[in-house]
């Protein structure tokens, strides 16, 4: 069954999005429950009601930021999504055509459970959470974002992947007719990127599935995009097919199309420059003029759950 098509979101709906955290953990404190942990999103989910169906979910306290969320509108027409155009507003403009009903996702490689599954069949597996992620891209500008999901780990281990799994490499999908800017020659398509597998079993990792309540609309990856909070957005690829353990580094696509740019791990770094731009600060979308820029975190500022990973790495590169 396809998708139904994303209808324009008026922005009174879109400034509602807003009072959407207040409002819940408001709720949650009438209904008497223990911070807002326990409340299901559909309670309050409908309550902005715009198009997208509202998910189930409970809300992870444990992932949370001091900053104020970024507005529906804003996570939703500022994107990078090449697969449907270079500019920020081409993603929500011309991502229409993907239709995510039915979505299958392939599990190949170094793993004792292979095969082709249903994204619904996986779905009914995973209880969803919120969790509130800071989301920094290379180009440095960042935002905050309340991602429904489940954490990578708990997909992954039902695959049982072997021990010469050292890797997990992530495919979108390859579709020019549904992806109009896999016709042009920026990337060799279909966009892979890569993980090493401690890093994709890390608890930080996340499965996506949906935005502030709703199904992920298609520019930010429906049906199901990664988000890796420590790391520079583009390893966190979107509209996901294919899932593959690997005893060797896969070539993931910014390496392999601009190999003195783009690193394979990609941790937020203030001290490893971009060669063309400095990521010592990074602007947050939507702030006021004044006070726009404010200094990179290292890790993004998960460094206390991720530095172990990297220990023995030399942080002063990011390849
Ligand atoms: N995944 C695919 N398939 N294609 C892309 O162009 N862009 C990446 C990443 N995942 C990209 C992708 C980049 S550069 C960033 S910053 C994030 O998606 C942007 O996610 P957002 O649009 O939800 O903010």
């Amino acid at each position: 069954m396809p998708r139904p098509s994303l209808p324009y979101i008026p922005p009174s709906e879109i400034t509602a999005e807003r009072h959407f955290q207040v409002r819940r953990e408001l709720l949650a404190g009438a209904l008497g429950l223990a911070g807002a942990a326990l409340l299901p999103g559909r309670a309050v989910g409908t309550a902005a009601a715009p198009a997208l169906a509202p998910l189930h979910f409970t809300r992870n306290a444990r992932y949370r930021v001091a900053d104020p969320l970024n507005s529906y509108e804003e996570i939703t027409t500022y994107n990078n999504f090449y697969e449907f155009g270079v500019d920020k507003t081409d993603p929500a403009a011309n991502s229409d055509s993907l239709r995510t009903r039915p979505w299958t996702l392939s599990i190949a490689g170094e793993a004792e459970v292979t095969g082709t599954f249903h994204l619904e069949d996986i779905l009914r597996q995973h209880p969803l959470e919120e969790r509130i992620y800071r989301h920094r891209c290379v180009e440095a500008w960042s935002m905050v974002i309340p991602w429904v999901g489940f954490p990578l780990a708990d997909l992954l281990k039902r695959f049982r992947p072997t021990s010469s799994a050292k890797f997990v490499e992530f495919t979108t999908l390859l579709d020019p007719r549904q992806m109009p800017g896999q016709r042009s020659g920026l990337l060799d398509w279909p966009y892979r990127e890569g993980l090493r597998i401690d890093e994709a079993m890390h608890p930080l990792a996340l499965m996506v599935v949906g935005v502030y309540g709703r199904e992920l609309p298609n520019q930010n990856g429906a049906p199901l995009r990664v988000h890796l909070p420590w790391k520079y957005g583009f390893k966190s690829g979107k509209s996901i097919v294919r899932i593959r353990f690997t005893a060797r580094r896969p070539l993931t696509s910014w390496p392999a199309a601009f190999p003195g740019e783009y690193g394979f791990y990609a941790n937020v770094n203030p001290r490893v420059d971009h060669p063309r731009w400095s990521q010592a600060t990074e602007r947050r979308i939507g702030a006021s003029l004044f006070g726009q820029r404010r200094p990179t975190e290292m890790f993004n500022g998960y460094g206390e759950q991720v530095a172990e990973l990297y220990r023995g790495l030399d942080l002063r590169s990011n390849f």
